[in-house]
């Protein structure tokens, strides 16, 4: 594995390998470890906002034994219209490695291209790949498999989380429902393109999550659409909240990759009662990151 870019590049093997890694470097955490990013320095460029995912890389690459800085694309000439090649092309002649959090999918990928480093997609507009990992971490360790389970994902049924959970669904192969207003449904080309029977869509919030196992939601706007508030008015009646996981089975857990809106896709009672599920979801971004910098690594 040389880069991460996307969550539809990977295979069942590779998911599995990397939640079963994931799963051993948190039971060993407290051990001295291995480092192998000993001697290596990995750069960050965020062009958008982030908590959980810049912590956790660079905790994560300090704990490997690497070295990390972070590159706000306001302090860089990216921000200045620099093109992106030119940017992957300098750093590749100095890092070991890019961790990129940005609008495009294309500047991911056109990174990893011209900058010869392995790169990792910290969030696109199309994918969050590091959170699915640390999705299906989260959901192992809580149900012990997601084989045999329904997953809903509740919310904008078009946005980087969605997408990323449709093609998990499509290779590991658990039964799958996007439950969004009609207009932030996956465009239909997208479905016919990722061709997986265990996906259904559907505009009926409740019938999605009867009998679900896993009730996932993520915010309505996501970065780059704040003010959109035609959008956000589409969602009244997806919020999860006590009545609608009243259709969902008794042992259900709710996932939500933060931040959360309360009163908006979760109310504050769900997200607290769920709340030791979605932290430890929070955490599993480090322990998910660590297996994917090992994996890059060897
Ligand atoms: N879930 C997630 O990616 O959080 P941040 O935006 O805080 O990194
Ligand atoms: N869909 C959200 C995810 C945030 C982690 C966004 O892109 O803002």
């Amino acid at each position: 594995m040389n880069h991460l870019l996307s969550i539809e590049e990977l295979n069942a093997e590779l998911l599995n390998n990397l939640v079963d890694s994931a799963v051993t470097i948190k039971a060993e955490r407290s051990k001295p470890s291995s480092q192998p990013l000993a001697g290596q320095t990995w750069a960050m460029i965020f062009t958008k906002s982030s908590t959980r995912t810049r912590v956790s890389f660079e905790v994560g690459v300090r704990e490997l034994g690497g070295s990390i800085m972070f590159l706000s694309s306001n302090d860089i000439q990216l921000g200045r219209g620099e093109p992106i090649k030119d940017t992957a092309r300098v750093l590749g002649r100095m890092v070991h490695g890019c961790i990129i959090r940005t609008f495009d999918q294309q500047d991911v990928v056109d990174f990893s291209k011209f900058g010869n480093i392995p790169t990792i997609n910290a969030l696109t507009d199309d994918e969050h790949p590091c959170q699915i990992l640390a999705d299906l971490l989260t959901i192992k360790e809580k149900l012990g498999t997601w084989d045999n389970k329904k997953v809903v994902f509740i919310g904008d049924g078009d946005n980087n989380m969605s997408r990323s959970w449709i093609w998990a669904a499509k290779h590991l192969g658990f039964e799958l429902v996007i439950a969004a207003p009609k207009s932030c449904l996956p465009p239909t080309n997208f479905m016919e393109q990722v061709g997986a029977s265990n996906i259904t869509l559907t505009d009926d919030p409740i019938a999605a999550c009867k009998d679900a196992d896993i009730i996932n939601t993520d915010v309505w706007l996501s970065m780059g659409q704040e003010g959109q508030a035609e959008k956000e008015a589409l969602f009244g009646a997806y919020q999860v909240n006590k009545e609608l996981l009243e259709h969902a089975n008794d042992d259900h857990i709710v996932l939500h990759c933060l931040p959360a809106y309360r009163g908006k896709e979760i109310t504050e009672e769900i997200l607290e009662l769920h709340a030791d599920t979605i932290f430890q979801q929070a955490e599993n971004r480090l322990h998910a990151q660590k297996a994917v910098l090992t994996k890059i690594a060897q």
